[in-house]
């Protein structure tokens, strides 16, 4: 089959195409013909092996010390089941398919557990649409409702909102009720206020945290606000929840909680098959959409790669696989 790969760390030039064989489900396993794929942040940084941080160390050792163990990228996926494996009985073969894979999507074929995150395609989205969902949505999904838990007439403040996370981060957050400003460049501005923002900062013009608003959550996709400056708009019991952190923010985490005031909460997102059954029922009930800022053939990954890497993409850059 056709595949994507990597054997050295490094810039989007280390990506090449590959005939590797067809996987084979095992037991409890199901296989998928790719049809879409998508490249996300965390794409191009285990390519880089650009970890923020001390997330250096955890993440060379996650993909690979001195060189990637996994030579296949691409964390989101859609297509159909093509084969199943001993004791699977569910989703049937040609069941079309969305989800989440640790072993890369960037090839014709992927293994997945049956009982992992892979759920079915609603049959109102394309395999590309399904595609640019798993990674910003689950991401968006698992830091407001379980590290923030938002409550409804929560106000909060989403920064990078036009990006592979923001896009649902803004979404998601009015879908539970919060009020929403979106922060990015002023070319986006429709955009996040189509999304469901009431109100947009461009922060090229203005600095959001020397405002006189006072917000219960600053949720920074980007990495662009720190908790010194977050503070500054934040309400007393508010919360800074920053998706990039380092020791710095480790430690900032311990302290705001012993000195009491605004605090900060560093964690990771999760993969589950109910969290995409979760998003489904958003989308099933319109709160939630995918965006798509650009499609690319499979073969054009490089370009793919730096586009993403320059970090102002607008929603998801899909991988079509032929
Ligand atoms: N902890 C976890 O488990 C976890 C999970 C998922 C992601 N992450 C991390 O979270 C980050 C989110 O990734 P992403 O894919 O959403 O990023 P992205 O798509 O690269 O973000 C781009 C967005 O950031 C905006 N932006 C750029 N500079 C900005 C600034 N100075 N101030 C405000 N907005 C700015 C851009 O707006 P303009 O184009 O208008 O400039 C665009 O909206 C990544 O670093 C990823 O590694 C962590």
């Amino acid at each position: 089959m056709k595949a994507i790969v990597y054997d050295r760390y490094g810039p989007p030039e280390v990506l090449h195409e590959a005939d590797l064989p067809q996987p084979e489900p095992g037991p409890g396993e199901v296989l998928v013909r790719v049809r879409a794929s998508s490249v996300t942040t965390a794409d191009w940084r285990m390519r880089a092996a650009a970890y923020p941080g001390i997330l250096w160390l955890p993440g060379r050792l996650m993909t690979g010390l001195t060189r990637p163990r996994n030579r296949v990228l691409g964390v989101e996926f859609a297509g159909e089941v093509a084969a199943l494996g001993e004791g699977v009985s569910a989703p049937v073969q040609g069941t079309r398919v969305f989800g989440f894979s640790g072993k890369g999507a960037h090839a014709q074929y992927l293994v997945m557990p049956a009982d992992g995150p892979i759920v079915e395609t609603p049959a109102t989205l394309s395999n590309e649409e399904a595609a640019a969902l798993p990674f910003g949505a689950l991401s968006a999904l698992v830091f407001l409702r379980d590290f923030a838990r938002i409550q409804p007439g929560q106000s909060v403040a989403v920064v990078g909102a036009s990006g592979g996370v923001g896009i649902y981060a803004v979404q998601i957050a009015r879908a539970m009720g919060a009020t929403v400003t979106g922060i990015a460049s002023g070319a986006n501005r429709d955009l996040v206020l189509g999304l469901g923002a009431v109100q947009f900062i461009d922060y090229r013009a203005e600095d959001f945290t020397e405002g006189s608003v006072r917000y219960d959550l600053v949720f920074d996709a980007v990495g662009a606000v720190d908790f010194a400056r977050a503070r500054r708009v934040l309400k007393p019991g508010g919360l800074f929840l920053p998706l990039n952190f380092g020791f710095r923010e480790m430690m900032q985490a311990l302290w705001a909680k012993i000195a009491g005031g605004p605090r900060l909460k560093i964690g990771t997102s999760g993969d589950t098959a109910a969290d995409l059954d979760v998003l489904k029922g958003m989308i099933s009930e319109g709160k939630l959409r995918p965006m798509i800022d650009r499609t690319y053939p499979l073969e054009d990954i490089v370009e793919a790669h730096r586009y993403v890497e320059a970090r102002h993409r607008q929603g998801a850059v899909v991988i079509s696989v032929a």
